[in-house]
């Protein structure tokens, strides 16, 4: 029997699956494998090692991260984007993401470690370990969202590469394709799009790198097949569709802070205290199922780090956050 799953592309209005319809959905299923129940796939697909599909992601195990607000409803999140290599208006990548191509998917890992090389995306995540986390999104424009990711702690992926004490910083490539990325044809930022951590930040238990989102597999709008999610920095450290890891002694350069250093930090801390020079960070404009999309629009005090604070401001103890903003 064939079981379709529609992705985010094949959506119409009325097919958008509501909150409360996603968590039925959830408990249905961990019932069903709590009661030793296994999933209709035939024994090659199962024997096989492959990319998840929908169901997969679904068995993710809840984590202890989440947040006590409601969730941004599913066509929410993935038709309101910033993924500049497929435009820059909102709503560019939902229209244009369908062209880049996810399978298969390698990552080539770089720099500073022991076990570098190229690999395929199944080798790098253990598809039984996935976890949900429902972090808190905040985009330096002044907006957030509380959005529920599958996939795995970063740190978890990291260790396997093994990296020397000469990695100071790690850097991470988005793919970088003229043919199915049709923003790159503008110089808008310089391409590959690129991030970078310190390695005491990618190592501390909260980023994420996404493979899923709502328990499906995540929609190419949202940096499928695989992105980083850093729930105390500002969206755009959170770099989708990631293709290349580089360790690296110096700190390295970032798409954003390249194109306007004064604006864009390396840190890029989620901080009301320090003003970005177009968008006051002291409140955002919070996309959920009450404020309503494009409706009336609910404000709330931007929080210190997120609202992360207890699990990071460690971290950066001693240092000023203005001047390494
Ligand atoms: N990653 C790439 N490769 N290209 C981008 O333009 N935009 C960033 C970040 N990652 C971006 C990116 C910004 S500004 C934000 S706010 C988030 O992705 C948005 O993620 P979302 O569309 O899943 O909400």
């Amino acid at each position: 029997m064939l079981i379709r799953h529609p992705s985010g592309f094949d959506l119409k209005d009325n097919d958008v699956t509501p909150q409360s319809a996603y968590l039925r959905r959830r408990e249905f299923l961990a019932a069903f494998v709590a009661a030793g129940g296994t999933l209709a796939l035939p024994a090659a697909a199962q024997a096989k090692r492959a990319m998840p599909d929908d169901y997969a992601l679904l068995k993710a195990a809840k984590s202890g991260y989440t947040v006590d607000d409601p969730m941004v409803p599913w066509d929410a999140v993935t038709s309101y984007n910033n993924f500049y290599e497929f435009g820059t208006g909102k709503g560019d990548p939902a229209k244009k993401a369908h062209k880049l191509i996810t399978k298969p998917w390698t990552v080539t890992v770089e720099g500073e470690a022991d076990k570098t090389g190229t690999y395929a995306l199944e080798d790098l995540i253990d598809y039984n370990a996935l976890e949900e986390r429902i972090y808190r999104h905040r985009c330096v424009e002044a907006w957030s969202m509380v959005i529920p990711w599958v996939g795995v702690p970063l740190a978890s992926v990291l260790k396997k590469f093994e990296p020397n004490s000469k990695a100071k910083f790690v850097q991470f490539f988005t793919k970088n394709s003229r043919k199915e990325m049709p923003g790159t044809f503008w110089p808008v930022l310089k391409w590959p799009y690129r991030e970078g951590l310190r390695i005491d930040e990618a190592m501390n238990p909260l980023p994420f790198l996404a493979v899923g989102l709502y328990g499906r597999v995540l929609p190419n709008q949202n940096g499928a097949p695989i992105r980083l999610v850093v729930p105390w920095k500002y969206g755009y450290k959170s770099i989708k569709s990631i293709e290349r890891i580089r360790f690296s002694e110096t700190m390295p350069e970032t798409s954003w802070n390249q194109s306007n250093a004064r604006e864009y930090g390396f840190y890029s801390n989620v901080n009301p205290l320090v003003e970005h020079p177009r968008w006051s960070q002291a409140s955002e404009r919070v996309i959920g199922p009450q404020a309503g999309f494009s409706g009336a629009l609910a404000r709330r005090d931007t929080q210190m780090f997120n609202g992360y604070a207890d699990a990071v401001a460690g971290l950066y103890a001693g240092m000023d956050l203005r001047k390494n903003h």
